[in-house]
C-alpha cells in the first residue's frame, strides 16, 4: 500500500477501553417501498470496524447521513430501521437516540456500557452537518473521547461529522476507510494489462475520471447512455437516444488523445433499441449505425457484450463502473448483467464501483466473485481523480 491511507493513524493504533468512540459511518443505503433496508452492502462493511470495538470494550457512537433531508427533520429519512438491520447482523442490542446532538444523543451516550452500540439519528436533519458548521461538530464531538471515520462513500464531502468533528478529538481511519483506499489505490498502480469499463447515463459526471483513468488504462470501454455521446462524436446517428451534444467536442478529444496514446478505446458495435423510455417498450438489437430515426438506444448488444469481455481475458487489473444500460429494467439490463459475469470469470484483481454497477454484481449473483466490491460511488470516483478527500484528509497523521 503506498496511498495516502498509510501516512493516517488507524483504529488499530489507538487504546479504545472503555472509551466513547464516535464512529461516521456511511449507513446511507436504499430502501423498498415498505420502507424495509433493500440493500445492506454498507452495513455489513462497518461491522469489521464496529466488532474490533465493541471487542475492545468501547462504547461504540455511529452516526450517519440518510438520503439527503435538506438539514430538516424528516421522519422519511430516519436511520432507526438501519439501526434495526445493524442489530440483526452483529446479533447484539443497538440502542437508538433520536437525535445526534443534545440531550437525547447525551443520554443516550451516557447509558452506553463499555462494548455497546448506539446508532444516532441522521446527522443531516441539522443544517450544520452540511454546511460543515464549527459549532454543529463541537457539539458532535462533545458526545465521545475519539473520532474513527469509517465512512468511506461519504469521504468526498467537507462535513461536521465527516470533517470538522476531526479538529476536536483524536482522529483516526477505520478498516473500511482502508480497505477502499487500498484497492482503489491498486488502481492508481496497476498491473498491465488494465481494463476499465465505465458507463452511466452523462459525459459530463465522468469525463474527469475517464481522462485520468485515460492516462492508466490498456483499454477503455465505454457502455451507457454516455456511449451515445461517443458515437456521435464518430458521426452515427442515434435517433432519440439520450446525447450530451455539449459535450461531442470532449468525446472526440477523448477519442483523439486515446489515438495518439495507442490505447484501445472501445464503444459498441450493436445495441438494443427500444421505441419508448419505458420497461416493457418494443425492442430490438441492431448495429449501431442502423438506429432507426424514432428509436432510442437503452442497452449495449451481445456482439458488444462479446467484445468487452474478450477485452478482459487477460487482463491483470479491472475497474467498472456504471450500469451499461437502463439495468433496472429487465429487458435492457443484459448488457450490465453481461459485464458482471465477465468481470468475475476474468482472474484479474477486479474492483467495482458505483451503487447500479453493484446491484447487477448482486442481482447476478457475482458480487462474491469480484476482488473488492466498493461501497463509494461519488467518493471512489473522485480518489481516482485524484482528488484529496476530506474525510481522509482530516486523519491524524502516523
Ligand atoms: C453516496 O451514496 O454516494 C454517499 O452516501 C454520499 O451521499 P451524498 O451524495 O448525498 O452526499
Amino acid at each position: 500500500m503506498t496511498t495516502a491511507v498509510m501516512k493516517k493513524k488507524a483504529v488499530r493504533d489507538v487504546d479504545v477501553q472503555g472509551k466513547r468512540v464516535f464512529v461516521r459511518v456511511d449507513f446511507n443505503v436504499p430502501f423498498d417501498d415498505f420502507g424495509r433496508v433493500a440493500d445492506d452492502t454498507r452495513i455489513r462493511a462497518a461491522i469489521p470496524t464496529i466488532t474490533h470495538l465493541t471487542g475492545r470494550g468501547a462504547r461504540v457512537i455511529l452516526a450517519s447521513h440518510l438520503g439527503r433531508p435538506k438539514g430538516q427533520p424528516n421522519p422519511k429519512y430516519s436511520l432507526k430501521p438501519v439501526a434495526d438491520r445493524l442489530a440483526h447482523l452483529l446479533g447484539q442490542p443497538v440502542a437508538f437516540a433520536e437525535d445526534c446532538v443534545g440531550p437525547a444523543a447525551q443520554k443516550a451516550v451516557e447509558a452506553l456500557a463499555p462494548g455497546g452500540v448506539l446508532v444516532l439519528e441522521n446527522v443531516r436533519f441539522h443544517a450544520g452537518e452540511e454546511a460543515n458548521d464549527p459549532e454543529f461538530s463541537r457539539q458532535l464531538a462533545s458526545l465521545a473521547d475519539i473520532f474513527v471515520n469509517d465512512a468511506f462513500g461519504a469521504a468526498h464531502r467537507a462535513h461536521a461529522s465527516t470533517a470538522g468533528i476531526a479538529a476536536h478529538l483524536p482522529a483516526v481511519a477505520g478498516f473500511l476507510i482502508e480497505k477502499e483506499i487500498e484497492a482503489l489505490g491498486a488502481l492508481l498502480e496497476p498491473a498491465h494489462p488494465f481494463v476499465a469499463i465505465i458507463g452511466g447515463a452523462k459525459v459530463s459526471d465522468k469525463l474527469v475520471v475517464l481522462q485520468r483513468l485515460l492516462e492508466k488504462v490498456d483499454v477503455l470501454a465505454i457502455g451507457g447512455g454516455m456511449a451515445n455521446t461517443f458515437l456521435r462524436a464518430l458521426g452515427y446517428k442515434t435517433g432519440k437516444s439520450l446525447v450530451q451534444e455539449e459535450m461531442i467536442r470532449a468525446a472526440e478529444s477523448l477519442i483523439a488523445r486515446a489515438n495518439e496514446q495507442g490505447k484501445q478505446l472501445l464503444l459498441p458495435i450493436d445495441v438494443v433499441v427500444a421505441d419508448f423510455f419505458l420497461a416493457d417498450a418494443d425492442h430490438k438489437v441492431v448495429e449501431v449505425d442502423q438506429v432507426p430515426d424514432e428509436w432510442l438506444i437503452l442497452d449495449i448488444g451481445p456482439l458488444t457484450v462479446k467484445r468487452y469481455a474478450a477485452a478482459l481475458k487477460g487482463a491483470r487489473t479491472v475497474f467498472w463502473n456504471g450500469p451499461m444500460g437502463v439495468a433496472e429494467w429487465p429487458a435492457f439490463a443484459k448488457g450490465t448483467d453481461g459485464m458482471a459475469q465477465a468481470l468475475a470469470e476474468s482472474g484479474a484483481f477486479t474492483v467495482v464501483g458505483g451503487g447500479d454497477s453493484v446491484a447487477a454484481l448482486e442481482r447476478t449473483g457475482y458480487a462474491g466473485r469480484i476482488s473488492h466490491v466498493s461501497t463509494g460511488g461519488g467518493a471512489s470516483l473522485e480518489f481516482l481523480e485524484g482528488k484529496v478527500l476530506p474525510g481522509i484528509a482530516c486523519l491524524n497523521d502516523r
